[in-house]
């Protein structure tokens, strides 16, 4: 995988290698499912702010909704409320449709920017933004445009990490020789993260409701289970024939280092918000 300097916040890698294809996404989520040992689910927690926000809503959309975990909680959880799914990854908007079909749920699918949403969504009483302005490198018109689309008395809830997640992992990377430099390259959060989310909501005019911080910890079991993870981030410079295979990765990470497991943390952080 191509590293810039800034990878996550690259217009050409979102919309090339990180999301063009569902493929990648769908291995980073699995790797750290399966790596999960604490921290509540992301999707029931968003959904139970969303609820406690707004008990009735009846437009709901799921800003940069990637593979729609978010979007079938709300939908479930709203019955009655038109869902509207955001993304500008027309394979991932496929992968959603999909998935709401097995439920039995009609949703409104919106391929757009979440930097130019005026004119493409209005209305909203719940607006989710979750993991995905970390893309942005101006999350505050982000939020400023999503604010634009909410209706009167309507309520944003964003979700990010915090900009130390996964630390230990850049340290067995680096520890390798394979990239000494993970451990100094800025977090793939940098640019919207637990500690300077607030302000960027603060930037787009919102007022904070509420803010929930939740520690998660990761144990990966061993340096295969690592590589399939560490294969999926474009933090790493590591050399093609590596980064194509999480196999092959893990082979050379074994012949370098201890096969143990690996215990990882982040902070992820909740915000709720409406405009005053
Ligand atoms: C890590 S995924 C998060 C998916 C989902 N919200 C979740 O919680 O699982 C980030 C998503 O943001 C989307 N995204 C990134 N930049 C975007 C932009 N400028 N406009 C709209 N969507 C964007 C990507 O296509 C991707 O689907």
């Amino acid at each position: 995988m191509s590293t810039p300097t800034a990878p996550f916040t690259d217009p050409a890698l979102i919309r090339g290698t990180l999301y063009a294809t569902a493929d990648r996404i769908g291995q980073r989520t699995s790797a750290l499912h399966r790596a999960k040992i604490t921290g509540a689910d992301a999707a029931a927690t968003i959904a139970a702010l969303a609820a406690a926000a707004h008990p009735t809503p009846t437009r709901v959309a799921d800003i940069g909704c990637g593979r729609g975990t978010t979007t079938v909680e709300l939908a479930r959880q709203y019955p009655a409320a038109a869902i509207v799914a955001v993304d500008q990854s027309p394979a991932l908007l496929a992968v959603v449709r999909d998935r709401l079909r097995t439920h039995a749920r009609e949703i409104n699918l919106v391929t757009a920017d979440f930097h130019h949403l005026r004119g493409v969504l209005a209305d909203v009483d719940v607006a989710v933004a979750a993991f995905c302005l970390y893309h942005s490198r101006r999350p505050e018109q982000a939020l400023a445009e999503i604010g634009a689309c909410l209706a009167p008395g309507g309520h944003i809830i964003a979700a990010t990490k915090s900009a130390d997640s996964y630390t230990t992992i850049d340290q067995v990377i680096a520890a390798s020789g394979l990239d000494r430099g993970a451990i100094s390259r800025p977090s793939l959060y940098e640019a919207f993260h637990t500690g300077n989310a607030e302000a960027a909501f603060a930037a787009a005019g919102f007022v904070l409701h509420r803010r929930l911080d939740q520690q998660h910890t990761f144990r990966f079991t061993d340096l295969a289970h690592l590589a399939e993870y560490a294969v999926t981030s474009p933090k790493y410079r590591l050399a093609p024939k590596l980064a194509a295979d999480p196999a092959a990765l893990a082979a050379v990470l074994r012949a370098r280092l201890p096969d143990e497991p690996v215990t990882a943390a982040s902070t992820v952080t909740y915000l709720v918000a409406a405009r005053p």
